[in-house]
């Protein structure tokens, strides 16, 4: 197979949701490269269960998304983010629409014509989907429609290893960002790759966590790929957890959607006890940051291993038709959910924080670009509001398309770029160095920086982290580049801006919950922005 071109106009790194959705929506002239870790259909996105939330019901209003939204971010969301995302989901569903994409239909939920289902946080039904597979139905439909594009070039089991800076290329002025490393994952060689914009469409980094429901790829490369380049990260305390994963030793990051708990499924302990109630008058359909530490708390008090989520009582035929993907992925396992309950434990979600994104889709360096989960655009605040996370995928594509569209022609061309240097490394002899420090990492994250946190317990973690970052350093400048190598460098880096921030905020708000602190402090109440050494603030051009 030929190799593809070194430069292009546009890099987008990442086929999610948000990578595709951009790479679609850019003019056809632009030459155009979308990388991929594995396969271009593997991300958070494949997985997405309940939907993507929009104000499409007549009953329904922007004013009531815009105010759920807020009140799950819990005093921290940008207010005109929150805004500007809820206007334009609508139009992002219809986008969706035509690009072929199918949501389950029913005329009995309201004037959309589409099924909108209820999710924790929300207080209308507005949350479109396709059965419990939205996920898998919108990716394979992007990915179907990227690869007919003419122009544009897939590279997938590609992975970035670093972003390319024009400063360090001997370029004056102003730097910009210019390209990035990338590893052939099938071949082992690395190539520069030029281009006028790069995107971050990266996705989350739940896999620091020991538990989660994310897959493989989700090592938050793009938080410390641009972190290192000197970008601003924000509110990397904010770390969701899922509060309804299936708890069975053999299914590995399955969720429950929120959408079981939206159409009437019923947490509940080992005795049939129904406890939401007593934690909050949403009972199930609080928000997810409450629901979870529930749970979390009644696995302690009880020293049980999960807690059950009930839908038995709902028709067999409704669960069928409702959560075909559940019901089947249960009954393989042995458990029929619509005659028992589900086992169920929480886990580690999605990101809220991320790398600072402006209105227009921009980071710190001029020319990058972080969209989707990877991004702190301010939507999130301190909590996620369930399916808000793919319309912000759908909107930041196209907020940053428009950008792309009005600059394009002010983008010099790009300077030369350095070959990759390996004269100095050799093939590791040591590999047992990366599993071990993977799971050392992901097991005190999960124990130390969990749903519930205090001082001593980030203080234990922050002095782990410190060491390991020494020794995966020390080992990266050895040794020949690898996955595994890249994705454990990320996920320490993630980690570490993960225990800053939570060790930074002292007091209990949203997502993040620290028993020394119980309460919110108002004196608090802003992101936490977290300004690497090398950041120099952009120009206001
Ligand atoms: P992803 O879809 O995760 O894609 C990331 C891409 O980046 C992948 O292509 C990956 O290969 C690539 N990548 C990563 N690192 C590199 C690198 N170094 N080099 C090259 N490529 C790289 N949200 C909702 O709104 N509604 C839901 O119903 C919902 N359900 C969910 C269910 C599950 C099980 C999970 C895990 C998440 C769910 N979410 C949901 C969250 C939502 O799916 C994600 O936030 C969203 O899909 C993220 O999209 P993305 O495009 O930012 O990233
Ligand atoms: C779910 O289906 O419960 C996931 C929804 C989300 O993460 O937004």
């Amino acid at each position: 197979m030929p190799e593809s071109p070194d430069h292009f106009d546009v890099l987008i790194l990442g086929s999610g949701a948000a990578g595709l959705s951009l790479a679609l929506r850019l003019p056809a002239d632009l030459s155009v490269a979308v990388v991929a870790k594995r396969e271009l259909s593997e991300g958070n996105t494949l997985y997405a269960q309940g939907g993507i939330s929009a104000v499409l019901d007549a009953g329904d209003s922007v004013e009531s998304h815009v105010r759920d939204t807020l009140i799950a971010g819990a005093g921290l969301c940008d207010p005109e983010v929150v805004r500007t995302v809820v206007e334009r989901g609508a139009e992002n569903i219809r986008w969706l629409l035509d690009q072929g994409v199918q949501f389950t239909r029913s005329p009995a939920t309201g004037t959309s014509g589409y099924h909108l289902t209820r999710e924790g946080g929300h207080t209308h039904r507005r949350v479109v989907h396709a059965a419990d597979a939205t996920g898998k139905v919108v990716e394979t439909t992007l990915v179907d429609r990227v690869r007919q594009r003419p122009g544009l070039t897939v590279m997938e089991n590609h992975i970035a290893i670093d972003l390319l800076r024009s400063d360090k290329m001997g370029e004056k002025g102003p730097r910009r960002c210019v390209g990035a490393y990338l590893l052939n994952l099938m071949d082992g060689h690395v190539r520069a790759i030029g281009a006028r914009f790069v995107i971050l469409a990266t996705g989350g980094a739940s896999k620091v966590y020991l538990y989660t429901s994310n897959p493989d790829v989700a090592t938050g490369d793009g938080i410390a790929m641009a972190w290192r380049a000197g970008c601003r990260v924000a509110n990397m305390e904010f770390i969701q957890f899922h509060p309804t994963c299936l708890y069975h030793p053999q299914a590995k990051s399955f969720l429950i959607s929120e959408a079981v708990r939206g159409e009437g499924g019923r947490l509940l302990l080992p005795d049939g006890t129904r406890f939401m109630p007593d934690f909050d008058e949403r009972a199930e359909l609080a928000p997810r940051d409450i629901v979870a530490r529930a749970i979390d708390h009644e696995m302690k008090r009880l020293g049980i291993d999960c807690v059950y989520l009930d839908i038995s009582h709902k028709p067999a035929d409704f669960i069928k038709e409702h959560f075909p993907t559940i019901y089947e992925r249960c009954l393989s396992l042995g458990l029929d959910i619509t005659r028992e309950p589900i086992p169920v434990v929480p886990a580690a979600h999605y990101t809220c924080g991320g790398v600072v994104s402006d209105h227009h889709a921009r980071a710190d360096l001029p020319g990058l670009y972080a969209i989707g989960e990877t991004a702190y655009t301010g939507l999130h605040g301190a909590n996620r509001m369930a399916s808000n996370s793919l319309l912000e995928c759908l909107v930041y594509s196209e907020l940053a398309a428009e950008d792309i569209r009005q600059r394009m022609d002010q983008v010099p061309p790009i300077p030369p770029l350095p070959s990759w240097d390996e004269s100095r490394v050799t093939d590791s002899d040591e590999e047992v160095v990366v599993s071990h420090n993977w799971e050392e990492l992901r097991r005190f994250m999960w124990d130390y920086v969990g749903i519930v946190r205090s001082n001593k317990r980030l203080e234990r973690a922050k002095r782990r982290v410190n060491l390991l970052r020494h020794e995966i350093r020390e080992y990266y400048s050895n040794f020949r580049v690898e996955n595994d190598l890249l994705e454990l460098r990320n996920l320490v880096e993630v980690a570490d801006l993960i225990i800053q921030a939570a060790q930074h905020r002292k007091e209990s708000r949203g997502l993040h919950f620290n028993i020394d602190f119980p309460e919110p402090d108002e004196s608090q109440r802003k992101p936490t922005i977290m300004i690497p050494d090398n950041y120099v603030p952009p120009s206001s051009s």
